[in-house]
């Protein structure tokens, strides 16, 4: 405890995160010089321009690129699915988290998957009432300028004339092929008379295409009701699933106040509940504010974060859930003495085994999902994370509506004590019942100081939120975008209770150090995410759009 005393603590409550939920206009700020966009494809961010180029706004852009992305990376998110879009108006300073997340079916059931090996993450019980639609059509006539079907363009044009596969894809194309074989119109899309397609073979999708040009003609109205509902969820009850016109007709997507935090002089706006996202940094960074980190070294801030981390993932599985069905202690857990309470049990030289915790089931996210960071011209922002959950999600598409349905439902603590797919078992407060919203990791966030402002958001399941409060930590410390996206990846969620690298991720006197403080380290077999960062430093007018180079993407300034 020695070297635990010789930490120099501060007053939290005047250096500390604090929570205030409702949005309030934030100090004026100079116009952005240029438009940036980064998302994980190329042809999503050019959309995206395309679209600010015909007079749109940051949020028709957004529409476009998530569209886009719904076609190209068709594994990681799309109609089928749904998501969070986090967006600042500059007009009026008002931030807003849309939530398009799914819903579970009115039919759905606590225990539904007990007994049924993959019930929750492949076929078409897996899938929650999609959201991306209606999000898509919220979007559009409530911040957009321009009508829903100029949004929906280029993404119609894509899947109709095709894009080149490529290896990213091509992927999860060969990790989900037995399972693309059973869904006849995803094998028709996804593979060449059964087997993987090579890179640049075209990937076209005419009967998306026609969705699209349904949402395009008629709204959300087109996709929740009438005929085309009747056949998604007669396809989805042939099949298995439990949706009914019923349930697409009264899903909804919702306006919720994103979580304000402020740690130092920086201000985060940032993904509110059924997302986990913001409670988890916001709880770890009122932990780290005790600490003087500048005057730390890098192992010794990287055992504090992970210790934080650590606390803020237990809670988050004790705690967290769709707050329209359970009562969430936020100001409690984003307090500032409930942060010292936390940092009494944390030591400098040694890591607490997460054994000591008061224990708490877990539950986890996929590796999947997609984020893409927006700025407009006006100073209007977007941070949208989206998802179909694993890969390719419920590896299913209802007969002639060329879309993969979401296995989101798997986000639920699916049945008390019975792993999920990564080997966790879940917590009460994200419990499947009817119409709930399972519990979720997507963090998109806006990030800002008196210097400059910092959009970021990534896909990884579980691994979201610990990379972007790293990401937000790199831009405190003053890195770029492209160090940002770039930066090695750390992550520990309380359990399993071990540190997980990726590859090259630390030199081994970094291993050896966090070793003698009793770290279990575990070697990521790959890297994980697929940041996408947009910075704007006001004092120099410097706009920058970074992608992950991890991933396919590309960020662009116009
Ligand atoms: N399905 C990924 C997440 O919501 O965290």
């Amino acid at each position: 405890m020695a070297v635990h005393s010789q930490v120099r603590w501060f007053a939290a409550a005047l250096f500390g995160v604090c929570l205030v939920v409702v949005s309030a206009a934030a100090t004026p700020v100079p116009l952005p010089p240029k438009a940036a966009i980064a998302s994980g494809h190329p042809l999503a961010t050019q959309a995206g321009l395309d679209v600010i180029a015909q007079g749109g706004n940051a949020f028709d852009a957004a529409v476009a690129v998530s569209a886009v992305l719904a076609v190209v990376e068709p594994a990681s998110s799309g109609v089928g699915g749904g998501g969070f879009y986090l967006l600042h108006v500059a007009a009026t300073g008002h931030d807003v988290m849309v939530d398009g997340r799914e819903t579970a079916p009115m039919a759905a059931t606590r225990d539904m998957y007990a007994g049924r090996a993959e019930g929750s993450t492949a076929g078409p019980l897996a899938a929650g009432i999609p959201g991306e639609p209606a999000a898509w059509a919220w979007v559009a006539s409530h911040y957009g300028r321009l009508p829903l079907a100029t949004s929906l363009k280029s993404a119609i044009r894509i899947a109709r004339d095709g894009f080149e596969l490529y290896p990213r894809l091509q992927n999860a194309i060969r990790v989900k092929q037995k399972q693309l074989l059973q869904s006849p119109d995803a094998a028709g899309v996804f593979l060449l008379k059964g087997a993987v397609p090579p890179v640049g073979a075209r990937i076209r999708q005419p009967l998306l295409a026609g969705t699209l040009e349904l949402l395009a003609r008629e709204g959300a109205d087109g996709f929740y009701k009438g005929a085309f509902a009747a056949k998604l969820a007669a396809g989805v009850r042939k099949d298995g699933g439990l949706w009914t016109v019923d349930d697409l007709a009264r899903y909804r997507v919702i306006e919720r106040a994103p979580l304000r935090l402020h740690y130092g002089d920086a201000t985060l706006v940032t993904a509110s509940p059924p997302s986990s996202g913001g409670v988890v940094i916001g709880d770890a960074l009122a932990i780290l504010a005790g600490y003087d980190l500048a005057s730390l070294d890098a192992n010794t801030r990287r055992h504090l974060t992970i210790e934080a981390l650590r606390r803020a993932y237990r809670d988050r599985a004790e705690y967290l859930g769709d707050p329209d069905f359970v009562q969430i202690p936020l100001e409690l857990l984003l307090s500032s003495q409930y942060a010292a309470g936390q940092r009494t049990s944390i030591r400098l030289d040694r890591a607490t085994p997460s054994s000591v915790l008061r224990p708490v089931y877990t539950g986890d996210e996929s590796p999947s999902t997609t984020h893409f960071s927006v700025l407009d011209r006006e100073g209007n922002r977007v941070g949208a994370t989206v998802s179909i959950n694993l890969f390719f999600g419920a590896t299913y598409m209802v007969p002639g509506t060329g879309f993969m349905l979401n296995d989101t439902m798997d986000d639920f603590a699916v049945s008390a004590g019975t792993p999920n797919a990564f080997g966790l078992v879940g917590a009460d407060a994200n419990a499947i019942a009817p119409g709930k919203r399972a519990l979720s990791s997507m963090t998109p966030t806006f990030v800002e100081r008196p210097s400059g402002l910092l959009i970021i958001g990534s896909p990884g399941g579980s691994t979201i939120i610990s990379n972007v409060l790293g990401g937000i930590l790199n831009w405190l410390d003053g890195k770029s975008a492209a160090e940002i996206v770039a930066a090695p990846r750390v992550h520990h969620q309380y359990l399993p209770d071990s540190v997980m690298l990726e590859p090259g991720a630390l030199n081994a006197e970094e291993r050896a150090d966090l070793e003698r403080r009793g770290h279990k380290l575990h070697d990521g077999r790959s890297s994980w995410g697929n940041t996408q960062v947009v910075t704007w430093d006001y004092g120099s007018g410097k706009v920058e759009a970074a992608s992950d180079p991890r991933g396919a993407g590309v960020g662009l300034v116009y």
